[in-house]
């Protein structure tokens, strides 16, 4: 089987290079430098590349993002270009999204529902994964809220991050099984709050800081408080941000995330 993995130098899209390894001929599409066999250099925002990068594989895990907040829409651009340049092949198409997109309250989740839909609507055989965040992104978004003389949460905020090996692990599956439609959501085994979560980050990085939340105001935090961003289906990973930020601290004491700045 011949997979093209989008996004497969992303946090998410290089665990899942690394286990579908050995299972299927993996392809990756980057706007980079070739890192080696089985890259493809191309851009989803000029299409420039596209054409050979999705010649003759039977799967495309679409794991690129722009992650562009103030420019939400490029993500939907992205994924009809990404159909766009198919032509008559019809591989199998499979999306990450987010968990709560379809209750969003600010415009990058609008966005990603607009891009499965485009997904759904492509008339190829599709998958889409709503996953909850990230642990990692988690930790980026919490050390730059810790940066100043507090550290600063929202109040209320409920979250469920979930290990992104468990979000590739499951990718992974869904890649080499049959077309699944929107399969169960992934999340994390916790529902916790921001406030603990930054409380646990802060004791693993041996920070003493005050933590201070600030209210929300509108939808974007009532939908946070009430749960927008949490599982609907009880599918739930094993590993806690616990777990996790023990995993990521060095030799050092240092803890970082993997996201480039
Ligand atoms: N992070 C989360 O908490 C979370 C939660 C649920 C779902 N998701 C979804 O999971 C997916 C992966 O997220 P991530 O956090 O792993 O992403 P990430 O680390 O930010 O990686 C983004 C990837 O997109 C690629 N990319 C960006 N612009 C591109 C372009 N114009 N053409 C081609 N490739 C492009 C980048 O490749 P190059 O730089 O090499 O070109 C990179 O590999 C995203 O769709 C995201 O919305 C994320």
């Amino acid at each position: 089987m011949r997979v093209l993995v989008t996004g497969g130098t992303g946090v998410l899209g290089r665990v899942l290079v690394q286990q579908l390894d050995g299972l299927s001929e993996v392809r990756v599409l980057s706007r980079r430098a070739p890192q080696g066999a089985g890259f493809v250099r191309g851009d989803l925002e000029t299409g420039e590349g596209l054409a050979d990068a999705v010649d003759g594989v039977d799967v495309i895990a679409h794991c690129a993002s722009a992650a562009d907040y103030w420019r939400p829409r490029r993500d939907v651009a992205q994924t009809r270009r990404l159909v766009g340049a198919l032509g008559d092949a019809r591989p199998h198409l499979v999306y990450v999204s987010i968990v709560g997109v379809d209750q969003a309250s600010f415009g990058f989740l609008r966005a990603k529902l607009e891009a499965e839909r485009v997904v759904e609507e492509s008339g190829l055989p599709w998958t889409v994964l709503r996953a909850t965040e990230f642990h990692d992104l988690l930790l980026m978004y919490l050390m730059r809220l810790a940066k100043g003389l507090v550290a600063v949460v929202l109040r209320g905020s409920l979250l469920q991050p979930v290990d992104v090996g468990e979000v590739a692990a499951r990718m992974a599956t869904l890649v080499l099984g049959p077309p699944g439609g929107r399969v169960r959501e992934l999340g994390g085994p916790r529902v916790e709050s921001m406030e603990d979560l930054m409380r646990a980050y802060l004791a693993a990085a041996r920070q003493r800081r005050r933590v201070v939340t600030i209210p929300v105001p509108g939808r974007l935090g009532a939908g946070f408080g009430i749960g927008d961003h949490l599982l609907t289906d009880d599918d739930r990973g094993t590993v806690t941000f616990d777990e996790y930020l023990r995993s990521r601290v060095d030799a050092d004491g240092l803890i970082s995330h993997p996201y480039t700045p």
